[in-house]
């Protein structure tokens, strides 16, 4: 396991979307600067949804065009055309958009089927791709849903696969309610990269049950290179009751420096961020590094 593992930092998005202080536009380009001089040159830096959905998210827009001129890759959620033009006014180079494994968090997250979410992305990637836009794709509820409960493997392998079909160059597996153990991690990497080239699969794990480390383990086992993570373990999902938030960024980059695989994050300038953003929504960091470091540091 001695090669590079690429991590994709979603705490500006993932992580604030779901805190209860808001985190002003400034603030929040602070963050995102503060993630790219730690080294995080991938980030997910909001969304393009109904502010009556995710109130959090509003000023996307503006948090975009205060990044982009930073050395990285800045991603913006999207859900529908609406979010697409949104995305794109501001020169957005790569959107993520999103379907659920399961009914139910797919009508409680979008407010409606898993077919009709589909055939939503449709349009968006069809003017993605003529707008030279890259298109990730998330598949949430991959190790169970917070209303359907287990979910099947074969519904996670099918919209995974019609989300790469229609042109997404990524996947992201999402345990969005961190109920995932390592062996049920493994098959269902393995299960998808049944009908997906493993290169274009990403682990993108919750930690509401601290799972989510062993099950990237378990992932990174089976050839999974590219990992979601949150600064600080920022963050949950509006529509997953009681879910927590990513993956420590922290955490993970501890493990794999641990592991001998270099990540390029300077961990000291990580937890500077962490630390900044933490004390502005008035919580400590849930990522144990995180607080190890801290308590160390004391
Ligand atoms: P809807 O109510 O069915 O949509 O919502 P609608 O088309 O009827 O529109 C309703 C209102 O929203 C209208 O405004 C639209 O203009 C507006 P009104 O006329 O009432 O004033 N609207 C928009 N405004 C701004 N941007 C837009 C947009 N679209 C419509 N793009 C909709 C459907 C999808 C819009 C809504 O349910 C929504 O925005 N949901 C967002 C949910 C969300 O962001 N969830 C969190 C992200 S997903 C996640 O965290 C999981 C993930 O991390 C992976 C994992 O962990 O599993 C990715
Ligand atoms: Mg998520």
């Amino acid at each position: 396991m001695s090669d590079q593992v690429r991590i994709v930092e979603v705490g500006p998005r993932d992580g604030l979307q779901n805190e209860k202080t808001p985190v002003s536009v400034e603030d929040r380009i602070a963050f995102v600067k503060a993630l790219v001089g730690a080294g995080l040159h991938t980030v997910e830096v909001g969304s393009f949804v109904s502010p009556k959905a995710i109130p959090k998210m509003m000023g996307s827009d503006q948090v975009f065009l205060g990044v982009r001129h930073l050395p990285g890759e800045f991603h913006v959620l999207v859900p529908n055309e609406k979010g697409y033009e949104g995305a794109k006014a501001v020169g957005a180079k790569v959107i993520a958009m999103f379907a659920s494994a399961s009914e139910g968090f797919s009508r409680a997250n979008i407010n409606c089927s898993v077919a009709e979410s589909i055939e939503r992305f449709k349009p968006v990637v069809e003017r993605a791709r003529a707008d030279g836009i890259r298109v990730r794709g998330y598949v949430s509820c991959v190790l169970g849903c917070p209303y359907d409960g287990d979910v099947a493997l074969q519904a996670v392998v099918d919209v995974s696969k019609t989300l790469f079909d229609l042109g997404c160059y990524e996947v992201s597996l999402g345990d969005t309610i961190g109920v995932g153990t390592p062996s049920k991690a493994r098959q269902m990497l393995r299960a998808v990269a049944g009908s997906i080239p493993m290169p274009k699969l990403a682990m993108h794990f919750h930690d509401t049950y601290g799972q989510a480390l062993a099950n990237l383990y378990a992932g990174m086992e089976e050839g999974c290179r590219v990992v979601d993570s949150a600064a600080g373990g920022l963050g949950g999902c509006p529509y997953a009751p009681g879910a927590t938030g990513n993956v420590g960024t922290e955490d993970v980059v501890y493990m794999l420096e641990g592991m001998g695989i270099a990540t390029g994050v300077d961990m000291n300038k990580l937890l500077a961020a962490t630390n900044t953003i933490s004390a502005l929504i008035g919580r400590p960091p849930v990522s144990r590094v995180a607080s190890a470091l801290n308590a160390k540091k004391r």
